[in-house]
């Protein structure tokens, strides 16, 4: 047996490419896994390009990479920053073996046979799943239900490294989760960049059915127990898809609405599609109609032209729909996306600002989101060993919870009872 070891950075869709890469190289061809880069044949970076500081960290960690390996053994980078840098990367660092974009995950098995290959067509389309099967958990399954982007938002590298949207065929979705919660993984994670315009345009013929459809599908599987997905975008966030959000047993009571920025002026320049109002009106009719949703968002400070007052609406967003969880990120200029060439860049300082001023008040505002889970009773899915004899698991709404406990708890639901809030975490006893 020859030995892989596969590094995976950036988003849920990358996590699920490096496992769609192991299932074909531990199966198709001879290699285990290793978590001992020294002892590995082959080693794999699957990147992410979506900020610039992951693709300047890519260089420095393929160069340690090339230092430490063993006599012989290959080196090839995976995923977006291979897509958008193709044979620059090999220019840039020639002991790299090969270049597999984010579109070719497939390809895995030929590639590794070729020297200096660079395989990173956008337009090839894996919507058909021809991959065997690999889970990193046996507890949840993450369910892909589209490729590539549609969207064109003005900041975004993803349509360049991912390619065209399309809908992988719900015949082919509903086989695969049934697949995994036959085997004991009892929630399901659809992932996709832009999951609620599912069903615009699928590869082999056209279907009328949407994003509701297939979460009402998913649900009728039996085994599957929980239903998670991301990301929606806040457009399509139509009353059809949140009266399914909030009646289906089965589907998590957590959104992630990804925000941008609050403000309408620089919504327009991100090329969004919605306005600071459709997105307050989305979030106040979320929390109407489910009142323990758990809502969560990223949003971007610095981006081009953003002045105080659109700063100022951003942080009235958050003030108003009281996010329980924000990624937030200085904009980052990237190739390929129009906002980089925009004349009114935001100086580094002032996005600084901005976002130290996002993230203390966003931490206030944890203290007393989580203080009020004192003393609730939340069913919990436990998922997770944890350090000190404790047991993690999440609740419908997303939270973190961690109780003391064994292997015993892991893939089962259990009712506990909140002791201890946390910012970022629920601690809690087991309800016998
Ligand atoms: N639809 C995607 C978005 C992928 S990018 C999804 O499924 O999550 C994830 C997040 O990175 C975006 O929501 C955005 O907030 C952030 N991001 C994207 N491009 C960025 C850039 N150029 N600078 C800073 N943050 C960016
Ligand atoms: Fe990027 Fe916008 Fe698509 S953030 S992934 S272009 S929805």
């Amino acid at each position: 047996m020859k030995k892989l070891y596969i590094e995976t950075l950036g988003c849920a869709m990358n996590v699920r490419d490096s496992e769609h890469i192991i299932a074909e190289l531990t199966q198709k061809e001879e290699f285990e896994l290793t978590s001992d880069l020294t002892q590995a044949d082959l080693i794999l970076i699957n990147t992410c390009s979506v900020r610039e500081k992951p693709v300047h960290k890519l260089f420095s960690e393929i160069g340690y990479f090339n230092k430490v390996k063993k006599e012989g053994a290959k080196i090839g980078v995976c995923g977006c920053t291979a897509s958008h840098l193709g044979e620059e990367i090999i220019k840039k660092a020639p002991f790299v073996s090969f270049v597999l974009g984010a579109r070719n995950v497939s390809k895995i098995t030929e590639i590794i046979h070729k020297d200096k290959a660079v395989e990173v067509d956008i337009d090839y389309d894996e919507s058909t799943y021809a991959f065997s099967d690999f889970r990193s958990s046996p507890y949840k399954a993450f369910v892909n239900i589209s490729i590539g982007c549609d969207k064109k938002c003005t900041f975004c590298i993803v349509p360049s490294t991912r390619g065209e949207e399309i809908s992988i065929p719900p015949e082919l979705i509903v086989q695969e989760a049934k697949k995994a919660a036959q085997k004991g993984a009892k929630e399901i994670f659809l992932l996709g960049q832009n999951v609620n315009n599912y069903g615009r345009r699928f590869s082999d013929r056209d279907r009328d059915v949407d994003f509701t459809d297939l979460l009402r599908m998913v649900s009728q599987i039996d085994e599957v127990e929980r239903i998670r997905f991301t990301s929606p975008h806040p457009l399509h966030m139509d009353d059809k898809f949140l009266e399914e959000f909030a009646s289906n047993p089965k589907i998590c009571k957590s959104m992630h609405m990804p925000l941008q920025s609050g403000s309408t002026k620089i919504l327009r320049a991100m090329k969004r599609g919605y306005t600071k109002e459709w997105f307050l009106d989305r979030a106040a009719r979320l929390r109407q109609m489910v009142p323990d949703v758990r809502i969560s968002t990223d949003i971007i400070v610095g981006f081009p032209g953003e002045s105080d007052e659109d700063f100022a609406h951003t942080i009235d967003v958050v003030e108003r729909v009281g996010f329980e969880q924000i990624f937030s990120f200085k904009y980052s200029p990237r190739p390929l996306t129009p906002a980089k060439d925009y004349d009114n860049q935001v100086p580094q300082e002032i996005a600084s600002q901005r976002l130290s001023y996002l993230q203390d008040l966003h931490l206030k505002m944890l203290d007393s989101i989580s203080a009020r889970e004192l003393g609730k009773i939340y069913n919990v899915y436990f998922e997770e060993l944890k350090p000190g004899g404790y047991v993690a698991g999440r609740t419908d709404n997303n939270w973190i919870v961690k109780v003391k406990g064994s292997e015993e708890l892991l893939g089962k639901f259990a009712d506990v009872r909140i002791t201890k809030p946390g910012r970022l975490g629920l601690e809690g006893e087991v309800i016998v």
